[in-house]
């Protein structure tokens, strides 16, 4: 985390432009991450290289672009927000990882390549998806953040990661008899990392509780939309547009909110929740690129 990091682009700079240079900023923070983790030690490549090749492969970096943004429109630095945006991708990629295991939902491919443990092996990607865990924590504690930033990312990343555990050990059996109960879930599985991603941007910026509490409260929604979003292309995209297998839920024979409400008013839900997500963002100033984010999660085709 040494090397210079720039401004922040100024909030008139085009959405496409922003969010270029989030992900270029991004791409190679991960690259002097990944190189770090090389050991010189022969006996623990496989390990390293299997968690890097998860982390490099390329997914859409929404997590790490919603904590440099959250911290950008609270009017922190850059520089505070890089370490979080980090962590936060590390902690989604180890969910990922455990996510496509054989005894989870088994899928062979992910992020346009074979899964882990289909490149690397089950027992290696299941370390790889432990490294990354902890190693989240890690690039915070090292990170050049005062002592009391770093402990209260530390402590909502993972609870939140706890959170996403909790909710992954109730989609186990993923069978739902309400979509009040499979929203419950929903919060927890996939809500509850935006909500490190958000409330951690927050304290990087030094936010006050009214901005953090709609933060959380734009998280949650968001996350709800994402999520009923993920299920609807799980039937309706191709394993080619999305770089992972499409027909998951079907095979794993889990309760979605497509298979609850059909894709007609799973589509209004999450119109919904990303309304309710966008109303949230009333609390910030120059919130522009969110509500345009928050929009195009909503059109996503992958
Ligand atoms: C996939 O998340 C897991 C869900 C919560 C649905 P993403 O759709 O953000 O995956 P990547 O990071 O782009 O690969
Ligand atoms: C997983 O939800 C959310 C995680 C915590 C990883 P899914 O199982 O629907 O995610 P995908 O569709 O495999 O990305
Ligand atoms: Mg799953
Ligand atoms: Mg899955
Ligand atoms: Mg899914």
């Amino acid at each position: 985390m040494s090397s210079v990091i720039p401004s922040f682009p100024p909030f008139d700079t085009d959405f496409n432009k922003t969010f270029e240079f989030y992900r270029f900023l991004f791409k190679t923070k991960l690259k002097s991450v990944c190189d770090s983790f090389c050991s010189n030690d022969a006996r623990f490549r496989a390990l390293y290289d299997a968690a890097s090749y998860s982390l490099e492969a390329g997914g859409k970096r929404i997590r790490p672009v919603l904590a440099l943004e959250m911290c950008r429109v609270c009017g922190g630095t850059l520089e505070n927000a890089v370490p979080a945006a980090v962590a936060i991708e590390m902690i989604h990629t180890f969910s990922l990882i455990h996510d496509d295991l054989p005894c989870m939902d088994d899928d062979d491919m992910r992020r346009g390549r074979p899964s882990c443990h289909k490149a690397h092996g089950e027992a290696v990607a299941l370390l790889a998806g432990d490294a990354l865990s902890v190693s989240a924590g890690k690039i915070i504690c090292d990170s050049n953040l005062p002592p009391d930033k770093k402990c209260a990312m530390i402590s909502v990343l993972y609870d939140c990661t706890l959170g996403m555990i909790e909710g992954q050990t109730v989609d186990i059996d993923g069978q739902f008899s309400s979509i009040d109960s499979l929203l419950d879930m929903y919060e927890k599985k996939t809500s509850l990392l935006l909500t490190a991603s958000c409330v951690m941007g927050c304290i990087a910026a030094g936010a006050d509780s009214e901005k953090t509490e709609a933060a959380r409260r734009y998280a949650y929604n968001l996350g709800i939309a994402f999520q009923i979003i993920d299920d609807i292309l799980d039937v309706t995209s191709t394993s080619e547009e999305l770089g992972k297998p499409v027909g998951s839920d079907a095979q794993q024979n889990k309760t979605t909110s497509v298979t609850l409400l059909g894709i007609e008013k799973a589509t209004e839900l999450a119109e919904k929740y990303t309304e309710d997500a966008k109303q949230a963002l009333g609390a910030f100033e120059n919130a522009g690129f969110l509500y345009k984010l928050t929009d195009m999660l909503l059109s996503r085709k992958k």
